[in-house]
């Protein structure tokens, strides 16, 4: 694992767009674990730039996102497909068809989670896992719980990632309670994960994810067992990490 902290958001945006760039560019064809949330925005406007000053092109990449509320519709502004061509797609050269999500308004969610399965296998996994971490130790909306879920899976949200999650809408009775999510399998099958992680608020949560003990409890303590992770963190949110382990952090 490297862990890697940055002074400003920005600088740490600037690094993990350009540890998605070299990606890109190494496999055109890669296909990227996308995650919504706003730690990622400054990234995706980044790689925005990059690609309309012609330096990255994701003409032939394949996006799969990790969530989607359930019972939301794509043209929700708070949908995450709504986020994701928002924030990211209209940014960038990608072909429409090529991006995924699970389907929010799917009439079976465990159908649903089975297609889902079945398309990540079809585009041959993936090749690098963007991941956000929730306050509760959450990847995707995998939350604290007694076992790891390995395939796409429907779950109820905690109450605090219902709170933590109020704040994008106009109240917290509007906030989903169930959404679909891809599992722990899909994640830890990426060839590349990359962390990023803002805050001082999650300071707590990303030292006990990244040092242990790995429990479901703290669902990304999970990416220990990972060979290939990359953390961009900006600096509060390294503090404990700073504190208990200094030498781990490369920057
Ligand atoms: C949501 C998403 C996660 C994301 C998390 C953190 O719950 N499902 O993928 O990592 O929020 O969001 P933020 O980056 O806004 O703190």
């Amino acid at each position: 694992m490297r862990i890697f902290a940055f002074e400003t958001y920005e600088e740490m945006s600037r690094h993990a767009a350009a540890v998605m760039a070299a990606e890109v560019r190494e496999n055109p064809r890669t296909v990227l674990g996308l995650a919504t949330g706003s730690t990622p925005l400054g990234m995706y406007a980044e790689l925005g730039r990059m690609c309309r000053a012609g330096e990255i092109s994701f003409r032939d990449v394949t996006t799969v996102n990790l969530d989607e509320y359930y019972g939301l519709t794509p043209d929700h502004e708070m949908s995450y497909r709504y986020f994701m061509e928002k924030n990211f797609f209209s940014l960038i050269d990608i072909l429409p068809e090529n991006t995924h999500l699970p389907d929010g308004t799917a009439p079976s969610p465990a159908m649903e989670c089975q297609r889902y399965d079945r398309l990540i296998d079809s585009v041959g996994g993936i090749g690098m896992q963007l991941l956000g971490i929730g306050h509760d130790g959450h990847i995707g909306f995998n939350e604290p719980a007694d076992q790891f879920v390995p395939g796409t899976n429907y779950v109820r949200l905690t109450e605090d990632t219902i709170r933590a999650n109020a704040r994008f809408f106009a109240s917290e009775a509007d906030v989903p309670r169930y959404a679909l999510t891809t599992g722990i399998r899909a994640i830890m099958q990426a060839k590349k994960i990359l962390m990023v992680v803002n805050g001082a608020a999650k300071a707590e949560i990303l030292c006990r994810a990244l040092f242990g003990p790995i429990t479901p409890q703290v669902p990304a303590s999970i990416l220990l067992l990972h060979p290939n992770v990359t953390v961009c963190g900006e600096a509060p949110a390294m503090a404990m990490i700073r504190e208990k382990f200094p030498t781990a952090i490369e920057k």
